[in-house]
């Protein structure tokens, strides 16, 4: 849908905010919700129009946050919920819509409710999706999850296994529950109450699966040439048929849109691969989410001919696919799609600004900040752990912000930050300077509020076109200068030569 929801335009710009590396008030080394409070002034100033708050949820923070043990309260660690409650105010004065995170497909193996499941406490015993094994005591299934791992775990006081499709401390709630239903639609009018103008929906794609637990197929060639993740991972040698569900699953999102009411706007996080932008459809009906975001410009390169077919997939199917190019669970474009320099890092802004649907800019990304090389024993997260030296790592994009250039906490810790915050002093924000990314990428956003809702965009090559009504914008992603005819640039990300795009280089023209 590209309709105006409440305080967010059509196809708004989010800048995602990870409470825990943006700035910390108290020098315990980790970010804060009263940081994020002192941040707010420079998100207004880039000109986006509402943030995505990761989660701040009362966790004991194995997955980041993503691992709840209660969805109405502050974790201690990043503050009250007066300091959320001021974030929302100061953001309603900036003009900035706030957008939370909820994570309704699971929660953590701490919380009340799966203790109160595995005691079988009365109404809790099936709040939880519960399998026995087969004869042989093997799982039900040959599901997989996300981080790798088999999709079940084994309990030993119910004597059964429990989804999770994550990890092991993630059971998977049963959402087809009504009790749980009605849990969450308290949980979504509790923060719709706190002044909350919409919500991004964790792995939304995983809530509902097929009840016949059938085993998943492996993939075909095609399905693991889109899938999510490389064959580093198990995952992506399965055919997601019978654990994703389209169909009903989909048609769940109805019933978030109802919690929420029509003046939310929601996100959801498509987390399927091979077919990303049909599962984004389906959930973006009308009635449904406002857009969903897959990964397919997040991994491997990107090419002319990649966004070209994204974006024919998004028009075929009319769906709200929204664009990312980096965030908290993926390596940093710029270091990704690029070769981690302020070159690359305006090519892929312009890119962005340009591509025809919502857009989400991840904290950092404004300011050029590439993907961190960690060494093992610096990393907290326990999927990059497991996937230690493959993967190129979450934890490696969820370096904190660079406030300052001053050694070591960056302005973003007066401690030791919980991750190494080592070669960031030249992005600083404070050593941004008039043709550095920061500059840029306020110049760029301030483009794309004039640009024509439809769009063409054809891929040349090394060069991808996209006429946006009579904006023009052409980029070469390419390595080598191409000839290429543009009129009188409006904005180009570097020096150009008449008649010709130099390497990794993007210009705006107006017919
Ligand atoms: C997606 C989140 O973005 C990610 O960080 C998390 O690990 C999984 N969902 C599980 O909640």
């Amino acid at each position: 849908m590209t309709q105006t929801r409440g305080r967010w335009p059509a196809n708004p710009v989010l800048y995602e905010i990870y409470p825990r590396s943006f700035r910390d008030t108290t020098g315990s080394g980790e970010g804060d919700l009263a940081g994020v409070l002192q941040g707010l002034d420079h998100v207004a100033s880039l000109g986006v129009d509402g943030i995505w708050l990761a989660p701040f949820y009362e966790s004991p923070m194995v997955d980041g946050g993503y691992d709840i043990t209660d969805h109405c309260a502050v974790d201690p660690r990043f503050g009250t919920l007066d300091d959320f409650d001021a974030i929302v105010e100061r953001a309603h004065t900036l003009d900035l819509a706030v957008c939370i995170d909820l994570v309704f497909n699971h929660t953590s193996d701490r919380h009340p409710w799966f203790r109160k499941s595995i005691a079988g406490e009365d109404g809790y015993e099936d709040w939880y999706v519960w399998h026995d094994p087969k004869p042989d005591g093997s799982p039900p299934n040959n599901w997989i999850s996300f981080f790798g791992e088999p999709a079940w775990t084994w309990n030993p006081v119910r004597r059964q296994y429990y989804l999770r499709q994550f990890l092991s401390c993630q059971p998977s709630l049963d959402l087809r529950h009504p009790a749980v239903q009605d849990a969450h639609e308290k949980i979504v009018q509790f923060w719709r109450d706190r002044g909350v103008d919409g919500f991004r929906f964790d792995a939304v794609t995983s809530y509902l699966f097929d009840n016949s637990m059938g085993d998943n197929p492996p993939a075909s060639e095609t399905v693991q040439a889109r899938n999510a993740t490389d064959e580093s991972n198990p995952y992506s040698y399965q055919d997601h048929l019978n654990d994703m569900l389209p169909g009903d699953g989909a048609a769940f999102a109805e019933r978030l849109r109802d919690w929420a009411g029509p003046d939310a706007w929601l996100i959801g996080e498509i987390n399927s691969g091979n077919r990303s932008v049909e599962l984004a459809a389906e959930f973006t009906a009308p009635d449904r989410l406002d857009a969903g975001y897959t990964v397919d410009l997040m991994v491997n390169e990107v090419t002319p001919h990649k966004v070209a077919d994204l974006v024919a997939r998004k028009e075929e199917h009319g769906c709200g696919l929204a664009f990312v190019l980096s965030c908290h669970d993926q390596p940093r474009g710029v270091s990704r799609a690029g070769d981690g320099s302020p070159r690359d890092a305006k090519l892929l802004a312009l890119l962005s600004v340009a591509l025809p649907g919502p857009l989400i800019v991840w904290q950092g990304e404004e300011l050029g900040q590439k993907q961190a090389n960690l060494p093992f024993e610096a990393i907290h997260d326990p999927f990059d752990r497991l996937f230690w030296p493959v993967h190129p790592g979450r934890d490696g994009a969820r370096v904190p912000f660079p406030w300052q250039a001053r050694e070591p906490g960056h302005g973003f810790t007066d401690g030791t930050p919980w991750l190494p915050m080592e070669g960031l002093a030249e992005v600083a924000l404070d050593q941004q300077d008039a043709d550095g990314p920061l500059a840029f990428w306020r110049e760029a956003l301030a483009l794309r509020r004039k640009l024509d809702p439809q769009s063409e965009v054809e891929a040349d090559g090394d060069l991808l076109h996209i006429r946006r009504g009579a904006h023009r914008i052409a980029l070469n992603l390419g390595q080598d200068a191409l000839p290429c005819d543009y009129g009188d640039p409006q904005l180009a990300t570097a020096p150009l030569q008449e008649g010709t795009l130099p390497a990794r280089t993007g210009v705006v023209w107006r017919d």
